[in-house]
């Protein structure tokens, strides 16, 4: 047995694991830096526009334990160049509800939780605007959408060919605010020595938030380290810099000792970030054969005042099917609401559930079976940038997901099973996300007997520890317990953050080109002592000029709706997905399955509920918002095909943290018309929607 077949694919436990169990893997939270810790509570503004009119901290000041109240009046400045909702503490303005407008520093959380009672605010506000609508006379378009893409594309006359089709449908869907809630709450600890400012953090990418740190405080990166070796769980809020890591610094730049400040559960639904609502427009055309001749998506969401998050919702409808006529546009509207962010495929996420909702619609008004007409409207090469795919095998998943699932003899017409009370149904959806990859440097110092494997890497409760060790092993033709991986820390060679489900394709791809040089020098002997190669690539592929690189998965889902109550089961699900080579089957699987059971959640439940009257979000805890549990879901088949892709990367990976979520709350919905005959398009599919 080769190493490769050993090491690489093998469902190796975690490497991390006994830690974790044992509680000695620390977290941010969990560090000692070897002093007392002081600790930051925040006030944050209860109106969404205004300025503050008063801000009295004398009785919090008074306050036994109190170190320090910061309010815009005393706060250090920062620099001019932050942007967004960076500048904490820097004017009277309000931008949004829940802003930080005052901090505490106390030598305890409940004294410091106490003091911030005692802070008096007083606003002159104007009244919230945070209703979005599809109708709004303020959209406008940005200049891109995220990942720099076209915010409009335009191939051919879609308003003609949807007059001229013989069946079309024109439909809208709209999802809600959402919120990420990782289990770990996002946890800075800051300590300064002289001008170096050392921050334990929980986040996705320590570089990342290493060059917002040293532009607030105008240091060089070199001043600034971030650690997060274990991070307990993050779907994107955790990607940026957030208004927690910078108070956190500048409180403990203040007092002169270190200062930890976690937020509480309630505050990361105001102060990292949430997925924007969208209302969606869907047209589709399609001859009586069920070939779809125009394809339009255009989709309304919103961002902040003070800075442009704009989703690339109907980005993943540019490459899905083949149609000669296409349009897909993104519209804005600026609202008092905090920056959106990135949620687990931003944009993807949203934009499937709308497209693979209206293509079951259409099969519903052809009667052809929905894995058939996808199948019909297959694409030779990517339909917009009129490129080959690298490789593409959406079919295979198809055809592979209805067998496993017993697809075959599945009545076309809704509403056609009961079991007692329940309705039952069955529905598909097509998964995708795009492969890419960013910039990574890597070192390895060879030892006798071992080696060091440095890079900036993230696990962020997805494996990274283990895939990554298992990559390393695999290029220097080594067992795993010879190789000392060490990620998490801005000290380590540069490599951006986990996210876009870039992580192993990025840091492996570094791993690699490093460990092939570091064979190379030794031309086959083993290492006497320290050998130390720096290595690591540029950027992207060279074949994503050339090519055009996704994965792409298909669900399966059965649905029980109660008759009686609307009550929704997903008794059972079938996912298959091809995404190049999987490095760890057991933390590959859990990705899959974690993402598919967000796309449930976001189905059945995941909503936060905006006061249009007050402009608060309602429902900002774990009791109110709701996430889909065990009893939601029953059996998940996980699968994937073999699929080699020698053009993505140096692994032939595709990467999976996003692609699972994608299609899974369209298959969900889509099975829920099966069972009831009722199309519900505005998420969540809740018990009321059924009556
Ligand atoms: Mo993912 S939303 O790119 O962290």
């Amino acid at each position: 047995m080769t190493t490769l077949d050993r090491v690489l694919g093998a469902g190796i436990p975690r490497v991390d694991g006994p830690q974790k169990v044992r509680g000695t893997a620390p977290y941010a939270y969990e560090q000692d830096p070897g002093e007392p810790i002081c600790h930051l509570a925040v006030v944050q503004s209860t109106v969404n526009r205004g300025r503050i009119t008063r801000l009295d901290p004398t009785r919090a000041e008074a306050m036994t334990g109190v170190l320090a109240v910061l309010t815009p009046a005393n706060a250090p400045r920062l620099s001019g160049n932050l942007s967004s909702d960076l500048p904490v503490l820097q004017s009277l303005d309000v931008h949004y509800q829940g802003q930080i407008v005052a901090a505490v520093v106390a030598e305890s959380s409940e004294i410091a939780k106490a003091a911030v009672g005692e802070i008096a605010v007083e606003y002159a506000a104007e009244p919230p605007d945070v209703a979005l609508s599809a109708d709004r006379p303020d959209l406008y378009a940005p200049e891109k959408v995220m990942a720099g893409l076209d915010t409009d594309s335009v191939i051919g006359d879609v308003d003609g060919a949807l007059a001229a089709a013989p069946v079309s449908i024109d439909v809208t869907y709209s999802t809600p605010t959402q919120h990420n809630n990782p289990i770990e709450m996002h946890v800075s600890m800051a300590r300064w020595d002289g001008d170096s400012l050392t921050l334990w953090d929980a986040d996705q990418g320590p570089h990342t938030i290493v060059s917002d740190l040293a532009e607030a405080f105008d240091l060089e990166p070199g001043q600034v380290r971030v650690i997060s070796p274990y991070v307990g769980g993050a779907f994107g809020s955790k990607a940026f810099t957030h208004p927690n890591q910078i108070v956190a610094a500048m409180a403990a730049r203040v007092v002169g000792r270190t200062v930890v400040f976690e937020l509480t559960r309630q505050q990361m639904f105001s102060l990292v970030g949430h997925r924007t609502p969208t209302i969606q427009r869907m047209r589709l055309g399609a001859d009586r054969d069920g070939r779809m001749t125009a394809i339009s998506h255009e989709v309304v969401e919103h961002t902040s005042r003070i800075s442009e998050f704009a989703e690339q919702t109907a980005t993943a409808t540019r490459v899905m099917y083949a149609a000669p006529h296409r349009r897909t546009t993104h519209r804005l509207a600026r609202l008092d609401v905090p920056p959106p962010t990135i949620m687990r495929a931003p944009g993807e996420t949203p934009g499937m559930y709308a497209l693979e909702s209206a293509v079951d619609e259409l099969t519903a008004e052809l009667g052809i079976d929905p894995v058939e007409l996808r199948i019909r409207n297959e694409p030779e090469r990517d339909p917009e940038r009129d490129v080959p795919f690298s490789s593409r095998n959406l079919v295979a998943c198809l055809r592979t997901g209805a067998e496993r699932f017993g697809w075959a003899g599945r009545d076309l017409r809704p509403r056609q099973r009961q079991e007692g009370r329940w309705l039952i149904g069955t529905g598909v959806a097509a998964a995708t996300y795009p492969t890419k990859r960013r910039k990574a440097d890597c070192r390895i110092t060879a030892y006798p007997g071992h080696y060091v494997v440095e890079i900036d890497g993230s696990d962020i409760g997805t494996g990274a520890w283990t895939a990554l060790a298992q990559i390393a092993a695999d290029a220097l033709e080594t067992d795993l317990d010879s190789v000392r991986l060490r990620i998490g820390d801005s000290a380590l060679p540069q490599a951006g953050g986990a996210g876009g489900s870039m992580g192993t394709a990025s840091w492996g791809s570094a791993i690699v080109l490093t460990a092939r040089e570091v064979r190379r020098r030794l031309s086959g002997e083993p290492p006497a002592e320290g050998l130390v190669v720096d290595g690591g690539f540029d950027g992207e592929t060279p074949a994503a000029k050339t090519h055009s690189m996704h994965s792409f998965g298909a669900h399966f889902v059965e649905v029980r709706v109660d008759a009686d109550t609307g009550e929704v089961r997903v008794p059972r699900a079938t996912s298959v997905y091809a995404a190049g080579r999987i490095i760890n089957a057991r933390t590959a699987r859990s990705q899959f399955l974690g993402g598919f059971s967000m796309g449930v959640s976001m189905a059945l439940h995941e909503e936060t509920l905006t006061d249009e009257r007050l402009g608060h979000y309602a429902n900002h805890d774990l009791a109110e918002y709701h996430v889909a549990t065990n009893a939601d879901i029953g059996e998940i088949d996980i699968s994937w095909l073999e699929e080699e892709d020698p053009l993505v990367n140096e692994l032939g990976l595709k990467g999976i943290g996003e692609i699972g979520i994608t299609g899974a709350a369209a298959a969900v919905g889509n099975a829920y018309w099966h069972a009831t005959g009722l199309r519900v398009r505005d998420l969540p599919i809740t018990p009321d929607k059924y009556f």
